[in-house]
């Protein structure tokens, strides 16, 4: 007999007593959670530490973390380097209200990396990182609507919220989508100026782009990183489009920049007008940046004349987050990246395996080290055939996958490996999740 969502919950709620009673503690004055993204039902696991590849819960069990703090901890927890870097910077200061140094420094290294980043400031946020790039674009182009794709999510401000997961009856057509705005309290604005794209359809791109092409400052491109099968060909696509129509092409590689060293783009062989990035650079602290072409970044540059842009913030480039990026980055190198790549490889090689073995209709997408689970046969290559996948057995596998050490990403989406693990424990992530199923599908 199959094993119920119930009893699995029932399981869990036997194994996480010290998780429940603070959890019921903090709701109250957290509004549910410290932030959205730290619930899932029945209550979030409360974590007391990690190191390495591992996570050790209240309750005391240990986790293979296959999250990793939203994929931000490419290093997994406790990096040597990344803690004496910390305690460095925080033994001569933690924020003196001027500039350290290590700014330049770190903003050299990412130049230095990525072939179209001539220019770059640091943001406390992705958020942040991409309400700056596009006030940039509006106000070098002088126009006003934003381009993005449907599903493409690029933070949390009124103008990209818009279509990050609309309800499919008032999306309209899948290759002229409707701006669906993403949260309550927002700015009617913010849908009337975006015009939203489809994911892997080129024909329908260029028809939007060109149609809307006199009023659009920018394309933001979220590459979903192992959460969409995006092909290089579309990517160049997009870029070979914008540039056609004089458009302003912003890449958001928040989550893609560690699948190599010069990013995704380098992968896809594109060159944005403009990049954004956030997660890894900031080695575990709060972290954004933006920059690409010197003659759009040079508009912050008031130190010769005014210009008219102005970008800044309390803790924008914080040392604490500097001096943690930039050893985060020195660790990065291309023999840690491709051990990366490697490990997702072979669990997407595995465990796609594994769900043609029980036939079952699931399969694993991964770009590099970022990787989902879906119940899907077809390809995930735009927002509907996503918002299509079967989320029946998604949390029974999430709360099984726990139950066996495994700590993932709730909804099974955008789960990241991390560079202490080995292939044994994706050998035994892929083990768990073949016990997963044995017991519910
Ligand atoms: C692709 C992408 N862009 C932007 C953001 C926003 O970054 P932040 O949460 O640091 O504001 C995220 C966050 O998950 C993201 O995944």
């Amino acid at each position: 007999m199959l094993t119920s969502l119930a009893d699995l919950e029932a399981r869990y709620r036997r194994a996480s007593p010290n998780s429940r009673a603070l959890f019921e503690q903090g709701r109250s004055y957290t509004a549910g959670a410290a932030k959205g993204a730290y619930y899932y039902p029945p209550y979030p696991l409360t974590m007391a530490r990690g190191q390495g590849c591992y996570l050790w819960d209240v309750d005391g069990r240990r986790y293979v973390d296959c999250a990793n703090h939203h994929t931000a901890q490419v290093l997994g927890h406790g990096n040597e380097l990344v803690e004496a870097a910390v305690r460095e910077q925080m033994q001569k200061g933690i924020a003196l209200g001027a500039p350290i140094g290590i700014e330049s420094e770190i903003a050299r290294a990412m130049c230095d990396r990525v072939d179209a980043l001539e220019r770059i400031r640091f943001v406390n946020s992705g958020t942040e990182a991409t309400l700056h790039a596009i006030r940039l674009a509006r106000g070098y182009t002088q126009r006003g609507k934003i381009a993005k794709f449907e599903g493409g999510y690029h933070g949390s401000h009124d103008a990209v919220e818009v279509s990050v997961a609309p309800p499919l009856d008032q999306a309209g057509p899948a290759d002229a989508p409707i701006a669906v705005p993403t949260a309550g309290g927002m700015s009617p604005s913010a849908a009337s100026e975006a015009i939203i794209l489809p994911y892997s359809d080129p024909e329908a791109v260029e028809r939007l782009v060109a149609e809307h092409a006199s009023e659009l400052a920018c394309v933001l491109f979220d590459p979903k990183a192992g959460v969409l099968d995006i092909q290089p060909d579309f990517a160049r696509a997009v870029r070979d489009i914008t540039r056609r129509h004089g458009i302003l092409l912003i890449f958001d590689e928040i989550v893609g920049f560690r699948t190599s060293v010069g990013g995704l783009q380098e992968v896809y062989g594109i060159d944005p007008d403009l990049s954004c990035f956030g997660k890894i650079i900031g080695g575990g602290f709060p972290v954004g940046a933006f920059g690409g072409r010197a003659d759009l970044m040079d508009l912050f540059d008031n130190s010769q004349q005014a210009t008219g842009f102005f970008q800044s913030g309390t803790f924008s480039a914080h040392p604490v987050a500097m001096a943690a990026g930039l050893a985060t980055l020195n660790e990065l190198t291309p023999q840690t990246i491709a051990h990366l790549n490697a490990l997702g490889t072979r669990l997407k090689d595995q465990l796609n395996a594994l769900f043609a073995d029980r036939a079952i209709a699931a399969q694993a997408v991964c770009t590099g080290s970022v990787f989902s689970i879906y119940f899907a046969r077809g390809p995930i290559a735009n927002y509907r055939a996503l918002a299509a996948t079967d989320k029946t057995l998604i949390q029974p596998l999430f709360l099984s996958l726990i139950e066996q050490g495994y700590f993932l990403g709730p909804g099974l989406g955008m789960c990241a490996l991390s560079a202490p693990m080995d292939p044994g424990h994706i050998d035994g992530l892929v083990a768990a999740v073949g016990n997963a199923l044995a017991e519910i599908a």
